[in-house]
């Protein structure tokens, strides 16, 4: 989508059918965090190693989401275990399975 996006600054054509699509999934790909509790460690600690986009397109239940902080902190990410469960809630209540 990156690269779509700047094809289109370069000058691509975009049906006009397709824009109101392209722009929700924009808005939804790049958008800004959700505000809440939580929002300030993942922005400051899951951009370490890879962009925010690996962390909003990802949907997953509480159990999924302790199950991929605990691969990040195998990773190594520095994420304290005072900030775990913040970070793990806000993550289950914004990116949680649609439907
Ligand atoms: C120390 C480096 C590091 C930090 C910090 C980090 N990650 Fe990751 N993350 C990785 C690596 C490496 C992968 C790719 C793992 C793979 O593809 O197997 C990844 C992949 C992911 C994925 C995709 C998982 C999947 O199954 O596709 C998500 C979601 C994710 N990270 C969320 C987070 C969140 C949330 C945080 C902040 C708490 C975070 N990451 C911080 C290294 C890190």
């Amino acid at each position: 989508m990156k690269v779509m996006a700047s094809e289109i600054e370069k000058g691509a054509k975009v049906e006009k059918d397709d824009v109101p699509v392209l722009v929700a999934y924009l808005v939804k790909n790049h958008g800004p965090l959700p505000d809440g509790p939580g929002k300030e460690i993942v922005l400051n600690i899951c951009t370490q190693c890879h962009d925010l986009q690996r962390v909003r397109r990802q949907r997953s239940s509480a159990e999924g989401w302790a199950e991929i902080l605990d691969t990040m902190l195998n990773e190594g990410a520095p994420l304290s275990a005072e900030d775990f469960p913040v970070v793990l809630r806000y993550l289950a209540r914004n990116f949680r399975p649609e439907g």
